[in-house]
């Protein structure tokens, strides 16, 4: 009997290894695997594709006694949270071994390379223009262009940097590709690299990555004669939030302090090492051999609007449940909440959803029914991010959640410029004002006016967009801030 378990690190958090043991112990052939995604179930155990799950040390000997019918979730490719998704992305994801390059040569690996080698690199970057890929580090700007612009430049060394910094609270998309599959990010890069004359790639990796780390690492050895002459590299950052935006992280990559750089230069005309270069997120680049290999138009088919394709979106926070659920761009908020996400998991109401990480904004119910989609949450005052959705219930305080927003801004601001630096520090001692209730009205106007400040002279994202969590909260939920008025 062949046992399949994920090796992902949050299995491996749920106990995946003592379960995979347990399971070589009484006889069992075990292989290890990517997840699925489907967190709550994890670990999950995989029997000729029948599904157990939540898997404890103590349910081993019933699975293969077969008396585990609680635990069955039947064929977990038909289970509705897989069954519902459209996973281009991570089509792989649950079915195979992330370091085995047969089973990546066997499941269409490679075939995007081979493809952009013989069209070349002019109809390759048409190809990525074509599909309407957009940037999925959070800009949500057209890769195709970046890409165009880094191959119109004139320079001698022309660089691709994988941002995998993956700082936003909820996500964990670029975590799972590179842990799961990561010869398909090292092939988008290798494609990006053809494309645009580079022939020098770097991952860069938070710290607390370790599996994906290793993983990549194994990875860019093995496959290194298959991607010549581009090369991959494995940098690992240090774990600031400011270091995923991408001038910051071409300052640190280069062993500088990750302090934002004004822009222009564009990093495409003067980035790493002030040559070329191409920063794209993980699953952009994790997206780019799908549609080499099936086609612009194919990829555009998917989506809404100017949102082509599809987006791993991640479900975490108080959601029953949690996991990595790929889809075309138009779900509404509110599927994905409820009846995806199941919704909370202390089975209270659901009160407010941060979408995009930590600059995102908190959204309410009655805002449930906006389709995903970077132009309609811009409508409303938010954003997508790296479209990771953190769920919290009626217990939220979200005069806290405003507070934690400056607080967090002010931890991580590189200190560049002043509406950031100072203007979190501010804001943060005024939203403590706030919650004290200590002239709570004119402080909370106070606080507006600053997030003003911050959103129209920051240099970059982290001052500009603190104030969408701030303001969010405020507007959506001012009983929170009007409770402890005592003026
Ligand atoms: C404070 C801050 C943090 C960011 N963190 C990340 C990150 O962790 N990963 C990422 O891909 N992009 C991040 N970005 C966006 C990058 O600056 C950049 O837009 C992105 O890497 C470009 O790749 P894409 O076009 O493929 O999205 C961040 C931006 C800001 C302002
Ligand atoms: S907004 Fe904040 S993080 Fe961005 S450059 Fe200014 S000080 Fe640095």
């Amino acid at each position: 009997m062949k046992v399949r378990i994920s090796d992902d690190a949050l299995a491996l958090a749920c106990g995946a290894d003592a379960v995979a043991d347990a399971f070589a112990k009484a006889g069992a052939e075990v292989e290890r695997t990517s997840s699925w995604g489907m967190h709550w179930l994890e670990p999950l155990v995989d029997i000729d594709g029948i599904g157990f799950g939540p898997v404890g040390l103590a349910d081993v000997r019933s699975i293969l006694d077969g008396a585990a019918d609680a635990l069955c979730i039947g064929k977990i490719a038909d289970h509705p949270f897989i069954a519902r998704q459209q996973r281009l992305t991570f089509a792989r994801a649950g079915r195979t071994r992330a370091l085995s390059l047969d089973d990546y040569a066997a499941t269409g690996g490679w075939q995007g390379l081979t493809k952009a080698r013989e069209i070349g690199p002019a109809a390759t970057i048409e190809a990525i223009l074509a599909s309407g890929l957009r940037g999925r580090g959070g800009a949500g700007f057209p890769a195709g262009i970046k890409w165009r612009t880094v191959a119109d430049a004139k320079a001698d060394q022309k660089y691709i940097v994988c941002n995998a910094d993956e700082g936003d609270s909820g996500t964990f998309a670029d975590r799972m590709a590179m842990e799961g599959d990561p010869f398909q990010l090292i092939e988008g890069m290798a494609i990006a690299g053809l494309a645009v004359g580079a022939t020098k790639g770097y991952v860069y990796i938070r710290s607390e990555y370790p599996h994906a780390i290793a993983k990549m690492e194994a990875a860019a050895r093995a496959c290194a004669h298959l991607i010549a002459p581009f090369d991959v590299e494995i940098r690992v950052g240090a774990g600031a939030y400011v270091c995923g935006e991408e001038t910051s992280l071409l300052n640190s990559l280069e062993g500088k302090r990750g302090e934002v750089r004004a822009k222009p230069p564009l990093p495409a005309l003067e980035g790493l090492f002030g040559k070329p270069t191409v920063v794209n997120n993980v699953l952009t680049l994790t997206s780019v051999p799908w549609i080499m290999t099936q086609g612009a138009e194919a990829y555009a088919a998917y989506g809404m609007g100017r949102s082509r394709g599809t987006m791993p979106i991640q479900i975490a926070g108080n959601v029953r449940h949690g996991g990595l659920f790929e889809t075309a761009f138009g779900i509404t908020l509110g599927e994905l909440v409820n009846e995806i996400g199941g919704g909370t998991a202390s089975g209270r109401p659901v009160r407010a959803v941060q979408v995009g990480g930590p600059l995102g904004a908190y959204h309410p119910p009655s805002q449930f029914d906006t389709p995903f989609d970077y132009e309609a949450f811009t409508g409303i005052d938010g954003l997508i991010g790296h479209g990771g959705l953190v769920v919290f219930d009626d217990s939220v305080d979200m005069a806290k959640q405003a507070r934690f927003a400056m607080e967090f801004c002010a931890a991580e601001s590189c200190g560049k410029c002043t509406p950031c630096r100072l203007g979190s520090t501010r804001g943060l001692e005024t939203l403590d004002r706030v919650i004290a209730g200590d002239n709570a009205a004119d402080n909370l106007a106070l606080v507006e006016d600053l997030c003003d400040t911050m959103k129209f002279g920051s240099l970059c994202a982290l001052g500009g967009f603190t104030p969408y969590p701030v303001l969010s909260a405020i507007t959506h939920f001012p009983e929170d801030f009007q409770g402890r008025k005592t003026s």
